[in-house]
Parts: C-alpha cells; sequence; structure tokens
C-alpha cells in the first residue's frame, strides 16, 4: 500500500460537484427499490457526520495537526456525499422525508457514547489511535458498500456519482489507515485499541439507523458470493494492522446476522 500524502489530500480535497451532475437523467433508468431503501440508509448516515463530528472534537483528535486539517476536509466531503444522495434520490421521485429524530439531537445512547468517548481520550493519551483504526474499518466497510451499490445497479448517473464518491472514501480509508498503523506499533496502544474495537466495534450507521434497515442493506450489499469476497477483503485487509491479526470484523458480524443474532452501534 502507498504511503499517504496529507499534503496532496488537503490540495486535492473537494465536494463531489452538485451542478456537474444530470439531474434530469436520473429518471430515465430504471433503479430497483431495493437500491433506493439502501441508498437512503446511505443518505442519512453520510448526513450524520456532523453529529459524529462533534462527538469527535471533544477528544484529542484535533491535537495532531495532520489529524485536524484531515477531519476539517473529511467532514466537509463527507456532508456532500449526503447531499449527492439526497439529490439523487429526490430526482428519482423518492425525496426524503423529514426524519422523525433531527439530526442536531443526538439519542441518550449516543449521548453516553460522546461523553464515554470524551472522558476515555481525556485519560488515555493515546486514545487517536483507535480513533484512526475505528475510521479505517468503516471508511473501508463504506467504500466496499458503495463498490457493491455500483455493481448491483447498472444507472449511468448514479455511476458517476459512485465514482467521485468511492475516490473520496477510497483516500479518507488510505488516511485512516496510515495513522493508525504508524500509532499502533506500540504495543500496549494495539492492544488497548484491539481490546476496544473487540468490544465495541459494529457497522457503519448501527444506533443510527432502526436496525431492520441495517439488516436489510446488508443482506442487499455483502450477502451473495460477491459480497461475502468484499466483506472479507476488508476484514483481511484490518488483519495486517500491528495488533489485529485476529480480529473478527464484517464477516462475522454478517455470520451473527444471519442468524438473528444482536446488532451492535455506531456511526462512520
Ligand atoms: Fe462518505
Ligand atoms: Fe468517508
Amino acid at each position: 500500500m502507498a504511503a499517504f500524502d496529507i499534503d496532496t489530500y488537503l490540495a486535492r480535497s473537494g465536494a463531489v460537484d452538485l451542478w456537474a451532475i444530470d439531474w434530469a437523467a436520473v429518471q430515465k433508468h430504471p433503479l430497483s427499490p431495493e437500491a433506493i431503501r439502501t441508498m437512503r440508509y446511505m443518505q442519512d448516515i453520510e448526513s450524520h457526520t456532523i453529529v459524529y463530528l462533534r462527538s469527535l472534537l471533544a477528544t484529542r483528535a484535533i491535537d495532531d495537526p495532520d489529524v485536524a486539517a484531515f477531519l476539517a476536509c473529511w467532514v466537509h466531503e463527507e456532508t456532500f456525499h449526503g447531499l449527492a444522495l439526497e439529490r439523487f434520490l429526490a430526482a428519482a421521485g423518492h425525496p426524503i422525508e423529514p426524519r422523525p429524530t433531527p439530526h442536531g439531537h443526538e439519542n441518550p445512547a449516543q449521548w453516553l457514547e460522546a461523553r464515554a468517548t470524551a472522558a476515555l481520550s481525556q485519560i488515555w493519551p493515546d486514545f487517536c489511535a483507535v480513533h484512526m483504526t475505528w475510521g479505517a474499518i468503516n471508511e473501508l466497510t463504506t467504500l466496499m458498500g458503495y463498490r457493491r451499490l455500483a455493481a448491483l445497479t447498472d444507472h449511468p448517473v448514479l455511476a458517476e456519482m459512485l465514482e467521485h464518491i468511492t475516490r473520496d472514501e477510497s483516500r479518507h480509508f488510505f488516511f485512516y489507515y496510515r495513522q493508525a498503523e504508524m500509532r499502533l506499533q506500540r504495543r500496549a496502544v494495539a492492544r488497548v485499541s484491539r481490546l476496544l474495537v473487540n468490544r465495541f466495534w459494529a457497522p457503519v450507521g448501527s444506533g443510527v439507523q432502526p436496525r431492520n434497515e441495517l439488516r436489510f442493506m446488508a443482506g442487499y450489499l455483502f450477502a451473495d458470493a460477491e459480497g461475502r469476497a468484499a466483506a472479507r477483503k476488508v476484514d483481511e485487509t484490518i488483519r495486517r494492522l500491528p495488533g489485529f491479526e485476529t480480529v473478527q470484523l464484517l464477516e462475522a458480524w454478517l455470520d451473527r446476522f444471519a442468524k438473528g443474532g444482536r446488532n451492535g452501534h455506531r456511526s462512520e
């Protein structure tokens, strides 16, 4: 895997160009109800990034100038992923209705989680290692999810939009992964990070969207042979991080989920 150059990333960072997309052509091509439902989930998660950022800013995340600069561009790009998906769904004739819980408000579980994360960050100086690892897992899962969506649909406007989005997600992943790799070199840091991931990790969007929606999306994107292979790729990549050689992530979650097991929680 190539090195990540933060200066190049910052120089090239940019939002999806909403003006360049041919919205009028969206309805000229068919889209399955499954794809629409999956995009609604993805749109919600993307637009939730700003809420997630609020809890991140209460941690040590911004103490490192590279991480701070990255996060500023990252939230900008993620916000535009949400806007692009929202615009696409409206153009497809499936506008997003106002959600019952406005994004500015956390539910009690999210509130507690944000406070616990901030407290952990205060007492553990290497908190950023687990944050970067978490980010790498979730960005790679998101990237694979969008790639699966592109493969399962045959829609030229969507394909073009997803090309930009997946390029962003792939750069997000590289940043987090490289940071995690550096920070997990110290064995004690890797051990604590691994414990936290083992205990608390769950797929992107758990706890933000209803469990049924997560289940539906996972089934649509990751249940068939190609989906399984994509999930395996996420796990295998993360297992190359120091201390994460045997970690059980997406595939194990899919197995539990297929057997009707419990879901966890977490956002991108
Ligand atoms: Fe995104
Ligand atoms: Fe991302």
